[in-house]
Formats: structure tokens, sequence, C-alpha cells
């Protein structure tokens, strides 16, 4: 693991201590989960998640097959929730957490989604002894224990690590615009960026596909981590902060992503979810689309979930404009509920997922990579090669949208001043009500003074 990650992970721990300290964590370890075991006798398994649509449900699809091979005892119940990122899916679990009726697992992003959300209230039990007795701390990377972790206790079992940062785009629509420029070398700043869009609008096409609300954060993220460098991101999220958000970095990135924006369809804010954009890449309509690599599996799996295109041909990839050597990252993971309805059946589950018949089975049709570092390269696409060598040498930072840097309160403020900003006239006076709504968001957390 290179030094930088090391202190990326040092920095995410710290902050996830400090933020489970605010949350009123408890202090000692509540009772473990079992160990995996023998198959229980037959019962159910309710597995909540929100992989539901094209490129989404394939993946689990696949997992859940091994599952039902392993433990032909134990009836699989999908409590899928449609939305993207979870937008739906994550308050329908709070409300459900809130009256008692927990589903047997769920889908928690590693870092902070889990540890200042989850862990904090104590509505999940630690891992120790799944993790040992499975041997999964073993092929863990080391990137990802302290963010699961709390108190030397893992809380969840990652099944995946996606990346936030590509771009994808239709070579059809650049060449057609005259772009020359190569998205894999030449994107180095927004303004690289900002020329061909120019090209591509001329020639009368979108050039920033963009898709439901949530979409323009996880834009956000990349414009922001495109225009500051990894380290300045990284340094918006320690505390207290060591990137000033009221500062020119932030300022910067504001006005790139006030400027991107301004380059995208006029019918975002109808879209229903990420597809609708990343399909206008496909069908020729947008020249790029910024979104993470479950749209890999949207492009490329077979018909009816995914639109079967073909690589380098129908679309491409690069990573997001300035974010070269950079993978921003996130990660899917599963949990044990305190309190759990059927905890034989859910620690299956969980042994499953954790498994590498579970991750192989699952991430080559999610876009991602498995989170275990000993996976069959072989059975993974081109695209996944690449990230998963990349994963191993970039330097390695934290999305935001999706779970991993701020806590769910922050991160949902975040979202809500990006969405005023977008209706509003993102002109010079907007960009500094949303840096103050910004900095006034960071504060709320009690983590900037
Ligand atoms: C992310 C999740 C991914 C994918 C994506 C789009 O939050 O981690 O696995 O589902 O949302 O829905």
């Amino acid at each position: 693991m290179s030094r930088r990650v090391i202190a990326l992970v040092s920095m995410l721990a710290t902050a996830a201590m400090v933020l489970a300290a605010c949350g009123g964590a408890a202090t000692t370890a509540p009772t473990q989960a079992p160990a995996a075991t023998s198959a229980p006798a037959s019962t159910s398994v309710e597995i909540f998640s929100w992989w539901v649509g094209p490129g989404e449900a394939d993946g689990l699809a696949a997992m859940v097959k091994v599952f039902n091979a392993q433990y032909p005892s134990i009836t699989f119940v999908n409590a899928a929730v449609s939305g993207g990122a979870g937008t739906n899916a994550k308050a329908v679990l709070a409300t459900r957490l809130a009256a008692g009726d927990a589903p047997d697992s769920w889908q928690a992003h590693a870092g902070q989604e889990t540890i200042a959300n989850y862990v904090a209230a104590n509505q999940v039990l630690p891992l120790d002894d799944l993790f040992t007795s499975t041997g999964f701390a073993n092929v863990l990377p080391k990137t990802l224990l302290p963010l699961i972790s709390k108190d030397g206790h893992p809380y969840s079992v990652p099944v995946n690590i996606h990346r936030s940062n590509v771009l994808w785009y239709s070579p059809a629509v650049l060449k057609a615009a005259g772009v020359t420029a190569n998205p894999k070398t030449d994107f180095k700043t927004w303004d690289d960026f900002f020329a061909a869009c120019d090209k591509v609008k001329a020639a009368g096409k979108t050039c920033l596909a963009l898709g439901a609300p949530w979409t323009a954060i996880h834009l956000f993220e990349n414009v922001m981590i495109g225009t500051i460098g990894p380290d300045k991101w990284n340094g918006l999220w320690t505390t207290p902060p060591t990137t000033d958000w009221k500062g020119a970095d932030v300022q910067k990135g504001l006005a790139n992503f006030a400027k991107a924006l301004s380059y995208t369809n006029s019918d975002a804010s109808t879209m229903s979810d990420w597809q609708p954009a990343s399909k206008l890449v496909a069908n020729g309509d947008a020249a790029f689309n910024v979104m993470g690599d479950w749209a890999y599996g949207y492009f490329a799996n077979p018909a009816p979930n995914g639109l079967a295109l073909k690589p380098h041909v129908d679309f491409d990839w690069a990573v997001s404009p300035g974010t070269y050597g950079v993978f921003n990252f996130l990660s899917d993971s599963f949990v044990l509920p305190a309190n759990a309805k059927h905890p034989d059946a859910t620690v299956a589950w969980l042994t499953v997922a954790a498994s590498k018949a579970g991750q192989e089975a699952f991430n080559p049709l999610k876009g991602s990579i498995c989170a275990r570092t000993d996976c069959n390269q072989a059975l993974f696409s081109e695209y996944s090669q690449d990230a998963a060598k990349d994963w191993s040498s970039n330097q390695v930072v934290g999305s935001l949208m999706h779970g991993v840097v701020a806590a769910p309160a922050w991160a949902t403020k975040i979202g809500t001043a990006i969405g005023l900003f977008q209706a509003s006239k993102m002109d010079a006076a907007a960009q500094a009500d949303l840096q103050t709504a910004l900095a006034a968001a960071c504060a709320s957390d009690g983590t900037c003074k």
C-alpha cells in the first residue's frame, strides 16, 4: 500500500473516530456476530439494497445464485428499493430501522456512512468472528479495514471497490464534432475539457450528460477533485480541515462546477436516475457522462439489463478531467443488524458476500472490482482489469456522494446546497452563496470551527 493511501486511511480513520465519538457511539463493542457455520435450518434472509435498475441488478442476481447453491435451505428475499445511489432506499431503510423492523442485512457504504451512522447508532454488530473464521481479514486491502472498523472491530463486509471518477464518452460524437483531444491523456484540467465541450456544443450535441439530482453531487466531487487536486480534497474532510472551505481553491472548484453544469442537458432535473444520462452517450446524443463504473455494467452487459455495447467502439472511458493518477473510490458493504431476526441466515449471506466465489460472480457484472485482493483477473473486462491496476497504484481518495468522507447528515446538507445552486442562475453571486452554504455545512457537522 502506498504512503499516500496510508495517509488517506489514517485521515479517514481519525475522522471516523471523532465523528463516531460525537455521535455517542458505545464505548464497548456489543455482542459479536456468530461465526460462519454450516447451513442453518430452513429459514429466510431479507437483503436490502438499491440494486434494481439496468446495470445494477445483474451483479446481485449472480451473487444470489452462489448463495442459493451454498445455502439451499435459506430463502433469499430481495428487498431492493430502486433509485441510484440509494436515494430512495436509504429513506426507506431509516424508517424501517426507526420502527425496529430491520432487514436481515443491508447495503452500506464503507466509510462514514457505516461508521458515523449505523455503528454510532449501535444498529449493527461487529463481525470479528466472521472475519477470522472465513480468513476475510487476510485478503482485504489494508486500505479498507479502517473504513469499516471502530475500535479495531470490523462492522461490515465490503463486496467491491467502485470508481467514481470515470468519464464515459462516445467516440463517434467526438469524431463528428472534430474533437481531436484524447480524453485518456489530454484533459489535464477542466479548461481542457471545456474546450472540447465548445466543439461538441457547436456540433449541436449535449457535451456533458447529467441525470437525476444526486448525479450533480457525483459530478461536484469529481470537478472539485479535478480542480483542487487529491491532497486538497482530502484536506476538506480532516478535523479540522486543512483545506479552507471558504478559500480560493474551493472557489475555483465551484466556478468549474458551474461551467460544467452549463454544458449539461436542460432536462437533467426530469431524469429518473443515472441510466438515462448514460444512455444519452450510448445513443450518440451526448459526448460525455461523469459516472461511477457501475455504468460499465449498463453499457456492456447483455440485454435485457445491459445495452450490450462494444467497448472502445460504441463507448469508451477515461478518468474525469484533472484526475489522471487519482482513484476516487467507494465500496459497497453489508452489515449484521443488532437484534437480527435471522442471525445465522445473515451470517450465511455475509459469508457468501465475503467469499471469493461470491465476489467473482458479483463484480464482473457490476462493473466494480473485488474488495478481496485474490480474485481471478481473467474473469474481468479490460475496463475492470485497468481499474484494478489503478486501485493499487493511483492516489486513492474517498467519495462524498457514496458515503466515504462525510457523515450522512453533513453530506445531505451539501446535497441540499448543490440542489439550490442548480436552481439558481449559477453566476458568481450564486457561487459565493454555495460556498457559504458549504462552509456552514462543515461547521454544522462540527468539523469546521
Ligand atoms: C452507489 C453504489 C453503487 C451503485 C450506484 C448507483 O452508491 O455504491 O453500487 O449502485 O450507487 O446506483
